[in-house]
């Protein structure tokens, strides 16, 4: 029989059968810890072989009726949980720290208590004086919210027994320590058995249960990773420091679509909910720059405009530069690859910058073309005219691709006061021509007519 593994990466969660210094699964280095073996029958024997409780069978067509959801009135929180808060849902919110997350929830929670919640804010980081004051000066000092400051997994269980509340926020999973476990807070084994006893918690009790998570590069706290399958859904709070954009991300949802964006703005009274954020990520755009193009996307189910920004220039390196930021820096490579073999434009001994305004992470295949544009733009120095959005799939033979969502993406574009698109060939349009869309077979085609080169 094999060994049971015993060592598990903070970071992504893999199983290991040896401590390594580097985790094979996910690249981060020193984030592989010992765990203790999962208990196991006598001898080592398999729980297979004791008799258990014959379960109930259902079949599919069961009539079941839709959650009842409660809205926090954030509509931004709301559409990334899928619709509102599913009752008995456990949740967790991950994301760096110092990027938000407490505020985040105890402005929500907030929200929820007003709207006729019984809410619970635990929290195991911050004194219960921070907390009201930081309550205060969001100004929520009044919401029916009941604080604790408490670390003790066993005694916030109890506590939360007797209470029953419809919604108990735990601030955060790495602060909690269960007295069955042989090991530190914050690790894997640690956050794994508070996060499983808190959401056995919420499916037996009917209460939704928010666990927020720190996320660590250096993975010395055990990463929310390993808590990602255990709950219902995943949020990833993000953003960049200096910026002061905060996207809430759902990278998981049992009870809505994934994918789905809520845009927040940080203020000294919180965080705003930014309703429009096409207008927002494009607020800083100035006159039309060579190497600066506006991609019309798709974040969820909602069109997005973002600004892409190309730097291209000599290199003094032999081997240039390629940085990106808020894309995906494999694409990157390949895009310039497409551009030279396909199209005979060269990239060699040039140094690329690539961008995407605002801080925010654009990861649709449909931002290819936008990126290309960007790219010529900067290395042609020819800037595109100001009312043009661009969206389209590269593939590596050069063709482009039509993408889905195309009509909603010409309409989000109209109403922030573009007039022209370039897309694809055989992109669905839609009936409505007050958008002049110029469509392109492939790169080459593109290339030729709208730089003039290639
Ligand atoms: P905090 O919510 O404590 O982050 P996290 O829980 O993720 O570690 O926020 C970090 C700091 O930023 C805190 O000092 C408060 C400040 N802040 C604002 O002033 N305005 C805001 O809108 C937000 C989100 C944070
Ligand atoms: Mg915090």
């Amino acid at each position: 029989m094999a060994r049971p593994a015993s060592f598990t990466c903070t970071s992504c969660g893999a199983a290991h059968k040896k401590w390594a210094g580097r985790c094979d699964a996910c690249g981060a280095w020193n984030s592989v810890v010992e765990e203790a073996p999962l208990a196991t029958g006598p001898a080592g024997r398999s729980v297979g072989a004791a008799r258990g409780r014959k379960v109930d069978l259902s079949d599919l067509a069961a009539d079941e009726a839709p959650p009842p959801r409660t809205l926090s009135g954030m509509a931004e929180l709301d559409r990334v949980l899928g619709g509102g808060l599913v009752p008995a849902s456990a949740v967790l919110v991950g994301g760096d720290p110092g990027i938000g997350k407490s505020t985040l929830l105890l402005q929500a929670v907030a929200r929820f208590a007003r709207a006729g919640l019984s809410c619970i804010y635990v929290s195991g980081e911050e004194a219960g004086a921070q907390v009201r004051m930081r309550a205060q000066r969001l100004g929520l000092a009044d919401a029916p919210v009941r604080l604790a400051n408490e670390t003790a997994l066993r005694d916030i269980l109890t506590t939360l027994d007797a209470e029953r509340p419809d919604l108990v926020v735990i601030d955060s999973v790495q602060t909690m320590w269960a007295d069955t476990v042989d090991s530190a807070p914050g690790s894997v084994a640690q956050v794994r058995a508070a996060a499983h006893e808190l959401v056995s918690f919420a499916k037996r009790r009917g209460s939704s249960v928010v666990l927020v998570g720190h996320v660590t590069k250096e993975g010395q706290i055990a990463g929310p990773r390993v808590v990602e399958h255990m709950v219902d859904s995943v949020l990833y709070f993000e953003g960049e420091r200096g910026h002061q954009f905060r996207i809430l991300r759902s990278v998981k949802n049992r009870f809505g679509p994934a994918d789905e964006i809520g845009v927040f703005e940080m203020s000294d009274a919180g965080l705003k909910e930014v309703a429009n954020p096409s207008a927002l990520f494009l607020g800083e755009r100035g006159e039309p720059a060579p190497g600066s193009v506006v991609f019309a996307g798709i974040e969820g189910t909602r069109p997005l405009l973002t600004e892409i920004q190309a730097l291209v220039a000599q290199s003094a390196l032999g081997t240039p530069r390629r940085t990106v930021v808020g894309l995906d820096g494999a694409r990157l490579s390949t895009i310039l690859a497409v551009l030279e073999a396909r199209c005979g434009i060269p990239f060699a001994g040039l140094d690329v910058f690539l961008n995407v305004a605002g801080g925010l992470r654009v990861s649709e295949p449909a931002a290819d073309l936008a990126v290309a544009a960007a790219l010529l733009s900067a290395r042609e120095d020819a800037a595109l005219p100001a009312d043009t959005v661009i969206f389209g799939e590269i593939s590596l033979s050069g063709a482009l691709r039509p993408v889905g969502q195309t009509e909603n993406r010409l309409k989000e574009a109209r109403k922030l006061g573009f007039s022209r698109a370039i897309a694809p060939m055989r992109s669905k349009t839609g009936a409505d021509d007050s958008m002049s869309v110029r469509q392109f077979p492939d790169l080459t085609r593109f290339v030729g007519e709208i730089f003039g080169a290639g």
